[in-house]
């Protein structure tokens, strides 16, 4: 299957030369997404539509490519922002939530070529957004244009998980998944039971791999949110940006991965976060295998699920 050992999350790297700035690294990862669709694709669908006029350089287009196969009223949509803030080269935000996506991509467009690996009843459909950083306008654009009729053919109602993956490889991390459990903001207040089964499947792989995890904030500070809003449920991962590795937090992940191994305590996930010195250095590297090879598993797990439509 897809998990764990097939993809290689550095299968793609989106660091060719960290001494870039975040702008010019739209090129190099355009390129290999452009490559990716068509690899994958019967249809990529490019969106230009949106722009920042005074930020001439940001990337802010979404790319998206579809499996070939899968019912296309059954989607399931992964999603990564590939923008970053122009501060640094963004390589832990977002290009290794990219860079996982990718890899997801790839894996599942060569494992569909061989006859052995049964197809997903579901379609599914990668994207990376852009322009998360100004205030997730790629997946607010697409959620916005997919809830009416558009030229694309993109329809809300198709969309039945939405998984994303923003910061996966954070040098301090933890390996924090999106808390399902919580009741969404509405009035009155509504309980998230499809999410929280999203939830409660990363959670399943990181007990059973031996390896400690976290409930990480789900209130719609990355692009799942938009998704979330409109009821589509939603899950992921994020291995901590700017907030604080707690002296317990440090010592469980101490106890479970072996002496040493817990991270520093007093200190943020990620203290390169949003800073030049966010660069391929500011990866960890077993940190950020984890993380790829609980979203193959999430993934290839819900490809093989009888009726996501439920959820
Ligand atoms: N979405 C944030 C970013 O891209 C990451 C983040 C999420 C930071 C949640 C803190 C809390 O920068
Ligand atoms: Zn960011
Ligand atoms: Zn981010
Ligand atoms: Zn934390």
């Amino acid at each position: 299957g897809i998990s764990p050992d097939r993809v290689s999350p550095l299968e793609v790297s989106l660091a060719q030369d960290n001494t870039l700035p975040a702008l010019f690294l739209s090129f190099p990862v355009g390129q290999a997404l452009a490559n990716a669709a068509i690899d994958l694709s019967t249809k990529a669908t490019v969106q230009l539509s949106i722009h920042a006029k005074d930020l001439p350089h940001f990337p802010v287009g979404n790319i998206c490519a579809d499996t070939p196969t899968g019912d296309p009223t059954k989607t399931i949509v992964i999603g990564s922002h590939s923008d970053s803030v122009t501060a640094g080269a963004g390589i832990n935000d977002n290009g290794s939530g990219s860079a996982a996506n990718l890899g997801l991509a790839v894996t599942l467009a060569r494992l569909f070529r061989s006859p052995a690996y049964p197809k997903y009843k579901y379609r599914v459909r990668f994207c990376w957004w852009g322009a998360e950083e100004i205030g997730l306008l790629g997946s607010e654009f697409h959620v916005k244009q997919a809830k009416t009729a558009n030229a694309v053919g993109e329809r809300l109602s198709d969309y039945l998980v939405n998984l994303n993956y923003d910061m996966l490889g954070s040098p301090n991390y933890m390996f924090g998944i999106y808390d399902g459990r919580t009741a969404r903001n509405d009035t009155p207040p509504q309980a998230l039971p499809g999410s929280n089964k999203i939830t409660a499947l990363f959670r399943d792989w990181f007990i059973r791999n031996k390896l400690p995890w976290d409930y990480t904030d789900f209130s719609g500070r990355s692009d799942y949110g938009p998704f979330l809003a409109e009821g589509v449920v939603a899950g992921g991962l994020f291995s901590g940006a700017d907030d604080i590795k707690t002296q317990k937090q440090r010592d469980r992940y101490d106890e479970i991965l072996g002496q040493g191994l817990g991270g520093i305590s007093g200190i943020i996930h990620d203290p390169c976060y949003h800073r030049a010195c966010d660069s391929i250095q500011n990866i960890n590297l077993f940190g950020y295998e984890k993380m790829v090879q609980a979203a193959a598993y999430v993934l290839e797990f819900l490809g093989h699920e009888d009726d996501l439509k439920t959820w």
